[in-house]
């Protein structure tokens, strides 16, 4: 597709209506003092994501109060020299400004624990207890698994056998378990963990973290969609002529081998990501912007997307490994060369996947689906391709094509929205140009922007549900792709399958016919 020069664009200066009052998040007083407890607290989530997320919430008093993070791994260290770490491996990043952190490590304690030891984990139970009552954090109590995903059933088993899952009365003293994807493996592996995670915990204490939904833009979607009335009488079948969704990333396997070999793009990214941005874009409006009225209307969407039939899944599915190429002008492995990875490995690390939603609103619309590793740059969007003017009544005065209305929801590395119509070029000749107006997401914003892992663990404070899995949804996107799984894993040659493209490209050939619909490359 052609690309709009920048005196073809238009641009949209947004003002924000609303007073700057009403958009802040809820004042601390109104959140429960709690103690977040941490398993894998040396590990790398630990220090990249959670800490950070927590110390930004510290610095613009966003924390409840009062509220202490108990760190718990295997290796056996002090408080200090907990708190040391993460303040190590905070300053190595060199993004954040310490000056808070001696206030906020205060509230920072470890306890070594061995997983699957019932000793050490009632030991946790009473030094939980303990830390209850000095810190006053009213029994409340989150446990985030920020361990390999093996790990999940032992510690949720544990807790549970510790009393600790258990809630006290009327909202007081509760417990919540925050998991992080891959739900299971497949359908079955996904009940499995389920079935573990309801021994310990009910429903309502179990937050599933997806963090694209906590992208501000992903969060965008519904807001844009239903609180808007001149998109939504055009979003449908009548208008639209395919939907576009795209993550794709430059990055390849890194040091993720171990986990990445058994997942592959489908596991590790359509699952998951691609479900719920496809789910947000296509789903009714709910009654009421409601945690489980938002997810009922997504696991509608789940319902009816068009299983894909093994005779035809190469029809509409297309998968990829990438080779060795070049990223940004350096000389990159390919994905067989990377360490830990089976030199004949047939792990896909692209897939393009054509899906239909077989109901009134979406029928005969393809959704295009892509994602990739070592592509040419990292972009995820979603864009809405209109269809064609029914009629063109300028055909006479124009030799070329009309161009369709476009709209993409930029998600990285624009945040913006962007809708692309026609005008006439001014002057005597009646000539046509394609104009885009843009919007970005934080313009006439004057706040800090909130990141993903902030804003999660803000909503599990709350025991707001509306970003998190239920585990319906995780079923439903696991009824559609475990069928297409075992297909391409279990057919007879699935290296036949396999596309090979080079890194820095934007994927296989085989792809591109799809790939020029919703990439501008
Ligand atoms: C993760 C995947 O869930 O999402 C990674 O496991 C991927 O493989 C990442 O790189 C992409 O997230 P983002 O926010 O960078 O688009």
């Amino acid at each position: 597709m052609k690309a709009m020069n920048r005196q073809e664009e238009a641009s949209v200066h947004g003002k924000t209506t609303t007073s700057g009052a009403s958009c802040e998040f809820a004042a601390p007083g109104s959140l429960s003092p709690c103690t977040l407890v941490i398993f894998g607290a040396s590990g790398d989530l630990t220090a990249r994501k959670l800490i950070p997320a927590f110390y930004s919430l510290y610095q613009t008093d966003s924390l409840p109060e009062p509220f202490a993070v108990v760190g718990c791994s295997r290796t056996g260290l002090s408080h200090a020299e907990f708190r040391e770490r993460l303040k190590q491996s905070i300053a190595r990043e060199g993004k954040t400004d310490l000056s808070g952190w001696d206030g906020f490590a205060q509230k920072l304690f470890y306890q070594p624990v061995l997983y699957d030891s019932e000793q050490s984990c009632r030991e946790l139970a009473v030094y939980l207890r303990d830390l209850d009552q000095g810190q006053k954090t009213g029994g409340n109590r989150i446990f985030y698994l920020a361990v390999p995903p093996t790990l999940y059933p032992v510690i949720a088993r544990k807790i549970g056998e510790a009393g600790l899952s258990r809630e006290g009365k009327d909202g007081n003293g509760w417990a919540r378990i925050v998991v992080e994807k891959p739900f299971g493996q497949d359908l079955q592996t996904a009940l499995d963990l389920d079935k573990v995670l309801h021994k310990s915990f009910r429903e309502h204490q179990i937050f599933r973290i997806d963090h694209y939904l906590a992208k501000e833009t992903v969060q965008n979607i519904l807001m844009f969609r239903f609180a808007n009335t001149i998109f939504e009488p055009l979003w449908n079948r009548n208008y639209i002529d395919y939907v576009g969704i795209l993550a794709a990333e430059k990055l390849g396997v890194e040091n993720r081998a171990g986990y990445y070999e058994q997942a592959g793009v489908l596991r590790d990214m359509f699952q998951n990501h691609m479900v719920q941005l496809l789910a947000l874009t296509a789903m009714e409006a709910p009654s009421l912007f409601e945690d489980d009225r938002v997810r009922d209307e997504k696991a509608k969407v789940g319902r009816s997307v068009k299983p894909l039939a093994r005779k035809t899944l190469m029809d509409n599915l297309i998968l990829g490994q990438y080779k060795a190429g070049r990223i940004d002008g350096t000389e990159v492995a390919g994905y067989r060369e990377e360490k830990g990875v089976n030199p004949n490995s047939i792990t896909p690390t692209f897939a393009m996947m054509r899906m239909f939603v077989d109901n009134w609103r979406w029928q005969g619309v393809p959704f295009y689906l892509a994602s990739g590793k070592r592509l040419a740059r990292k972009e995820s969007r979603i864009l809405v391709q209109f269809k064609n003017v029914p009629h063109s009544m300028f055909r006479e005065v124009l030799d070329e094509k009309i161009t369709a209305n476009r709209l993409v929801l930029g998600i990285y590395p624009e945040e913006e929205i962007t809708l692309t119509f026609q005008t006439k070029v001014p002057g005597a000749k009646s000539c046509l140009r394609p104009v885009t107006m843009d919007f970005r997401y934080y313009q006439g914003f004057q706040g800090s922007p909130l990141d993903a892992y902030a804003k999660v663990l803000l909503d599990v404070i709350l025991g707001d549900h509306m970003l998190f899995w239920r585990q319906d949804g995780v079923e439903l996107s696991w009824s559609y792709l475990t069928p297409i799984l075992q297909a391409c894993e279990t057919c007879a040659n699935p290296e036949a399958q396999l596309h090979h493209y080079e890194a820095g490209s934007w994927g296989p050939a085989e792809s591109m016919h799809w790939m020029r619909l919703i990439v501008d490359a």
